[in-house]
């Protein structure tokens, strides 16, 4: 028995650890998740080779021999075994849930001053807010590399959750309340930021991505950037708005708009409109047909661009 669950072992060992799963390490917190993650799998091939053990070994030792009609001995209970299959499972599942714990707390603490971020999730898009850097506004997430960024999660609608493959650890918006995840970058690159909780239709379209830039590239990548908030400052009837650039922001995730260069699959495409303005503002202020509103998210004069902008109407 103790050589079948040998080989077991073996199998299942080779797989998990020769076959390249994971994806590659880009974040100092990864390392963490990856030792609870790989604590668990040697947990789990335990378990498995010793189950596989005993039903492959009783398989072939116990069974029903041509001709043999008798019964098996009853059998009620056994105290001893039944301390064991509470007391072993209990164990690991403390081991687990410590380490858990002990990972997710070190994780939780920046090194040094962090970068601050502002994460807002609705369906199905990610923004990006930089407030120590003026308030630029961005749909890519961009850090710069050896240093902590700390992210501060809002959903507007339902449940998100943001998720770097690379960077290792996922984090929940959850509307009402604001979470926080510590990212600290150890690799320059482009990495997916994944929504990893059911969303509605365009879960599995709610991505974007993910910069790491060195520290240089980074401030002067926060240089370009129009500053945000400015509408309090640079409003009124001066300032052009960026009609194209509300609509990339806003509404690329989910919907095909040639002149804007967006392809978004999970709304109509916006290419041949047929509704009036006042119908196009109408949809944009409520939502509807599975589409949020956008009514306290942009500003009158934005919405009027907009329309403008999807409906040709000044052109
Ligand atoms: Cu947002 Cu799934």
């Amino acid at each position: 028995m103790i050589s079948i669950a040998l080989v077991v072992a073996a199998i299942t060992t080779a797989i998990a650890y020769f076959v390249d799963w994971l994806p590659e390490q880009a974040s100092e917190e990864r390392q963490g998740i990856d030792l609870v993650f790989w604590v668990t799998v040697a947990i789990c091939i335990f378990f498995f080779a010793v189950v596989a053990a005993v039903s492959i070994y009783s398989g072939v030792k116990f069974r029903v021999r041509p001709d043999d009609e008798s019964d098996g001995p009853p059998i009620h209970g056994h105290t001893g075994l039944e301390i064991m299959w509470t007391a072993i499972p209990t164990l690991c599942v403390t081991v687990i849930a410590v380490l858990s714990a002990v990972v997710l707390a070190q994780n939780d603490s920046p090194k040094g001053e962090p970068l601050r971020v502002e994460v807002l999730a609705q369906q199905y898009a990610w923004q990006f807010t930089y407030p120590d850097q003026g308030g630029i506004k961005a749909t890519n997430l961009y850090v710069p590399i050896d240093r902590s960024t700390k992210l501060v999660l809002r959903a507007r609608d339902v449940l998100h959750s943001f998720w770097v493959p690379e960077f290792g650890q996922k984090q929940d918006a959850v509307p009402g309340i604001v979470t926080t995840l510590v990212i600290t970058p150890t690799k320059t690159g482009e990495y997916r930021v994944i929504c990893t909780e059911l969303c509605g239709l365009g879960h599995a379209l709610m991505r974007t991505r993910a910069i790491v830039l060195s520290q240089a590239d980074f401030d002067a990548w926060a240089r370009e950037q129009p500053q945000g908030g400015g509408s309090a400052g640079g409003g009124g009837g001066g300032g052009e708005i960026d009609a194209k650039g509300i609509f990339t922001a806003n509404c690329a995730a989910c919907h095909t708009l040639s002149k804007a260069g967006t392809s978004g699959q999970v709304g109509p495409t916006l290419d041949e409109l047929s509704l009036a303005p006042p119908a196009v503002e109408q949809q944009i202020r409520r939502g509807g047909g599975g589409m949020p509103p956008f009514g306290n998210q942009l500003s009158d004069d934005e919405i009027e661009a907009l329309v403008q902008y999807l409906t040709g109407s000044n052109e």
